[in-house]
Parts: structure tokens; C-alpha cells; sequence
């Protein structure tokens, strides 16, 4: 496993955006994030307006997933007009063609959490240039706090910048697991297992781009879960390389199509995480 890569490739010719234009993305990603987690908590506020859906088992989408990501996406168009869109509710681009500048969002990461009252939720932005994660925004309205991160500024936690934490060892960490029922429970179980062995520490929170921020910013020592959607970790990915982390290379068997296993952590429990879950995940 190495760090982020680029498992599909731009068209070749495409001219990359300048750092002015690159700027100007970041800027608009962070005041979007913010408009976008306000209309999110106006939903709570009328729960009768939620209109919950189930899409799957443990899978849940609301009328606020959809109007959020209408709001994140029509604003973004409007500014950005040559720009794709790849958005978990409604949007599925992923050609070579749309490499140049990619917007991934997750409209609210953490739907169960959202829907059901519960303080784990977060508005996701990410943009991939030339293929490459480049902007992060997560944005969590119940903590006011937003997370931003671009590659080579660092990353930041409302203008502050924010370092993952220095944990060095498996049985000091607390790490972020998260689930779904799209993957069997075999590996789950094989992961908690494998954890316990180490007596490292471990929590569920229903959020992985939560969770991710919060690695970013020290909470969380690392994070594992062994199928995500780019919509879920694009953001993420970004603010833990700025903030001096390690993730595994999720784009680089067809994650941005299909999604993939996501890894995190400190630099310090890498290589000890790494070897503990590589093959776990390998086989999954
Ligand atoms: C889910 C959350 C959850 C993770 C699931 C995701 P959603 O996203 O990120 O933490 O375990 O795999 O599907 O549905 O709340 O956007
Ligand atoms: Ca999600
Ligand atoms: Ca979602």
C-alpha cells in the first residue's frame, strides 16, 4: 500500500488549471460546505419535512440529502461551468475526460446519524485535478467546525491549522471502524479480532468523512472500513495528507468507479496498521 495516487488517468493534452482558478475552487468549496450544512440543519429543525427512504439495508436518504446536494451542485455549476460532477445522490461521472476538475461530494455523510438525531453527520466536499485529490472541505454543522484542506497549503479546522495526532504505537491508538452491508461480516469480525490482539482501541460512529476529519486533526489515531465510496473519503483523503497522515492508495483499483477499502493513520502506526489489516483487506 502506498499514499493516494492515481488509478485512472486524465486525457492526455488536457491543460491544468492555473493556481488562481485552483483558488478559486477551494474558496467556493469551503463557503458551499458552510451554506450547505445550514440547510441541512433547517431540515432538523421541521423533521416533518425529512421524508426518510431506505435505498438498501442500513441505508437511509432524506429530502435534505437531495435538496444539499441540488444546492452544492447547482452553486458549483454556476461558478464552474466546465467542471464534472461525480455526487452520491445523483451524479456519476467518472471518465477520463472528466479528470481535469472533478467535484466529489457527499451531501451528508452519515445519514443514519442525520436522520436520526444523532450528532455524527457532515456535508463532504472533495475536487480531484488532473486525477489527483486536491481540495477537501468537511464540514459539520453540529460542531460548527470546518475542515479544509488543498494540496501543498496543510489542512485546518475553522482557519486553524490542525496535524494528526503523534500516536506511535497499535496498543496507544484509538482508530475509527466503520461498516456496511454491502461487505460480508467475516472481514469485520477478522479486523475487530485483530485489533483486539494489539489492545488497540476502536470506535464506530456511522460517519467515515467524520471520522476521517477527525483523524486529520488528532482525534482519531486511524480509521479503517473495507468499502467506501469516493464520495465518502475524497475530502477526507486530501485533509489527512495535509495534515502530515498516511492513507492507503484508494484510487488505485478502480476506487473512484467502484469504490474500495479505505485506510488511515498517524505516520507513527502506519506500518504496524498496515501489516496488521494488509492482508485482511487483501483478501476481503
Ligand atoms: C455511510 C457512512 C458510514 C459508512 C457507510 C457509508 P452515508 O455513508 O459513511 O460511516 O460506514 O459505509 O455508506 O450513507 O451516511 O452517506
Ligand atoms: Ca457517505
Ligand atoms: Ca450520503
Amino acid at each position: 500500500m502506498q499514499g493516494s495516487g492515481n488509478g485512472e488517468r486524465p486525457r492526455a493534452g488536457q491543460t491544468p488549471l492555473t493556481s488562481s482558478e485552483l483558488k478559486s475552487r477551494f474558496d467556493a468549496a469551503r463557503s458551499v460546505a458552510a451554506e450547505a450544512g445550514r440547510l441541512a440543519l433547517r431540515y432538523l429543525a421541521e423533521p416533518q419535512r425529512l421524508q426518510i427512504a431506505s435505498k438498501g439495508p442500513q441505508d437511509l436518504v432524506t429530502a435534505a440529502d437531495l435538496a444539499v446536494e441540488r444546492l452544492i451542485v447547482e452553486s458549483l455549476t454556476q461558478t464552474f461551468p466546465g467542471d464534472f460532477f461525480l455526487a452520491e445522490e445523483s451524479h456519476t461521472e467518472t471518465s477520463s475526460e472528466t479528470l481535469r476538475a472533478l467535484w466529489v461530494i457527499d451531501p451528508i455523510d452519515g445519514t443514519g446519524n442525520f436522520a436520526g438525531g444523532r450528532s455524527d453527520w457532515c456535508v463532504s466536499i472533495g475536487f480531484m485535478h488532473m486525477g489527483k485529490p486536491f481540495i477537501g472541505v468537511i464540514d459539520i454543522p453540529t460542531m460548527n467546525e470546518q475542515y479544509a484542506g488543498v494540496r501543498g497549503g496543510g489542512a485546518t479546522c475553522n482557519g486553524k491549522p490542525v496535524r494528526v495526532s503523534n500516536c506511535g504505537s497499535l496498543a496507544q491508538s484509538t482508530l475509527g471502524v466503520d461498516y456496511s452491508y454491502r461487505h460480508s461480516s467475516a472481514a469485520y469480525l477478522e479486523i475487530l479480532q485483530a485489533l483486539f490482539d494489539n489492545e488497540a482501541g476502536f470506535r464506530c460512529n456511522g460517519s467515515s468523512a467524520v471520522s476521517l476529519a477527525q483523524v486529520a486533526c488528532g482525534r482519531l489515531d486511524g480509521f479503517v472500513e473495507l468499502h467506501l465510496y469516493p464520495w465518502d473519503v475524497m475530502a477526507g483523503i486530501v485533509l489527512i495528507e495535509e495534515a502530515g497522515g498516511w492513507v492507503n492508495d484508494f484510487l488505485a483499483h478502480g476506487g473512484l468507479r467502484h469504490g474500495g477499502p479505505m485506510i488511515a493513520a498517524t505516520a507513527g502506526i502506519q506500518a504496524e496498521l498496515s501489516a496488521l489489516l494488509g492482508k485482511i483487506v487483501a483478501k476481503a
